[in-house]
């Protein structure tokens, strides 16, 4: 039996991730505007025990409208909702340093904490679509290298305005009349190029100091910012070998931070289909992909691509693509998807195809026992830590995997059978983060008003 156990969090989207999801009949497309579904999809991640669900976001109405059935409500809103139809499972919202500041943010984040005791996580995100630039005064996306300057400003401010209450700067004695101790209170005083801001926050400390860091960037600039604040990074990685190249340099990029390999928790993306036997598994996968809208797909090949592909021929192959370091928004899928193309000889309709599940991370059909073995592979080859599961449709692929996949990774020894922790970052087996103000009277608000 393995001492090590593997993380699992649940991505979450709509009715699924397949793009054609919401479309077969194992869905309810209904369900997707319905909070009753997503308590529902939580209480199965808990049942699974499972370390956490995660939402993403964007800023925009995805590709093609009349097609887009995905990421509908505010993900920190939508879960709060969550948050107290559950007990144990982490609650990870995404949210865009470029389109934001940091103070509501911090303020956001804190509170999904308090209301969920603890459970809270914040996927980082510097926004890659034009489309979210649009709706924020600017004619494009700001330049890849600015947004993750931004973003580090951003992170430094977050992270003050969480150490601005010490924990035990709540007092409530109704007997002398003190809410708080001002002396366990403090300003930050943060004036940078991006962000001026006094604090302090107007939360105090959560039960488990601040939330988990999250991160899902790949590009070298991308790698640095997680190594530098992530505790944990999801990834689209589609072999062993490009997994564990990728786990090895991520890992090897903390030493420079001053931070353990195992401070930050590698999570690569599985589409499962899963089935009684691989034929069938295989069967419901492409039961799945026959129901892809060409159009609506081809709009979200131009979106990953940066290029407008949507009269491009079907049965041809990808055009001549420009160099990556001239791509502006999402370095990571750009390279992935135009990598998977290229060693496969692949025509946009296969291509389309093989991106329907996930978006570009890695499908994978067969039976429960063959996908453990998948997941273990990875975890004891050193390109995993964990994995982000992402069912191509729900509730069902969820239910799938609690109830066939989970126990018997729980059998090997390499799943939790019950949480030992109460808070998110107590799941990942992360400590609780130090407070920069603890014990000092450095800007306290007794000093400085
Ligand atoms: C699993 C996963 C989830 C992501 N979720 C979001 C999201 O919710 N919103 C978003 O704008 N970007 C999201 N991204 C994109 C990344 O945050 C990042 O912007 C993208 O990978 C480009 O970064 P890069 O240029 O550093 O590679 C996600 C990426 C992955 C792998």
């Amino acid at each position: 039996m393995s001492s090590k156990q593997l993380h699992l969090n649940a991505f979450l989207m709509g009715v699924g991730h397949h793009e054609a999801a919401w479309r077969h009949p194992r869905t309810d497309a209904r369900r997707i505007l319905d909070v009753g579904h997503f308590q529902e999809l939580a209480r199965i991640a808990e049942r699974g025990k499972l370390d956490s669900v995660f939402f993403a976001d964007g800023l925009a109405v995805g590709p093609r409208v009349e097609r887009n059935t995905q990421s509908i409500f505010e993900p920190v809103t939508l879960l709060s909702a969550m948050a107290v139809a559950t007990e144990h499972v982490g609650l990870i919202a995404t949210a865009s340093t470029t389109y934001s500041d940091p103070y509501n943010t911090a303020r956001k984040f804190a509170s999904l904490d308090h209301i969920s005791k603890g459970r809270a996580g914040w996927n980082i995100v510097t926004s890659a679509g034009a489309d979210e630039a649009a709706n924020f005064g600017l004619d494009g996306i700001p330049l890849h290298s600015g947004r993750y300057e931004r973003a580090t400003e951003y992170l430094e401010v977050a992270l003050a305005l969480w150490d601005s209450w010490e924990d035990e700067a709540v007092v409530l004695d109704s007997g002398t009349g003190v809410f708080a101790d001002p002396t366990k209170v403090h300003r930050i005083d943060h004036s940078g190029e991006h962000f001026t801001v006094r604090g302090p926050l107007n939360t105090p400390r959560s039960s488990q100091g601040r939330p988990l860091l999250v991160q899902a960037g790949s590009s070298e600039s991308g790698k640095d910012f997680a190594a530098r604040y992530a505790e944990a990074v999801f990834t689209a990685q589609r072999t062993l070998d490009e997994g564990k190249a990728f786990y090895t340099d991520l890992k090897g990029r903390l030493a420079r931070y001053g931070r353990r390999p195992d401070e930050l928790k590698v999570l690569p993306g599985i589409v499962p289909f899963i089935g009684s036997t691989e034929a069938e598994a295989q069967a419901l996968e492409q039961e799945f992909t026959d129901l892809i809208s060409p159009d609506y797909a081809l709009r979200q090949l131009s979106n990953m691509l940066g290029i407008d592909l949507t009269a491009h021929a079907l049965d041809a192959p990808l055009p001549p693509l420009p160099p990556e370091a001239e791509i502006q928004g999402n370095k990571s899928r750009y390279r992935l998807v135009k990598e998977l193309a290229a060693k496969e000889d692949l025509t946009v309709r296969s291509l389309i195809g093989r991106l329907g599940g996930g978006r570009g991370h890695r499908t994978f059909a067969g039976t429960p026992d063959q996908i453990a073995d998948e997941l273990e592979s990875w975890f004891t080859a050193g390109a995993a830590d964990g994995f982000n599961v992402m069912p191509p449709y729900l509730p069902g692929g969820l239910e799938d995997f609690v109830a066939h996949v989970v126990p018997i990774l729980q059998r090997r020894g390499l799943f939790r059978t019950n949480y030992t922790a109460t808070t998110l970052r107590g799941h990942y087996g992360l400590a609780a983060p130090a407070n920069r103000f603890e014990g000092s009277d450095e800007r306290s608000v007794a000093k400085v008003g």
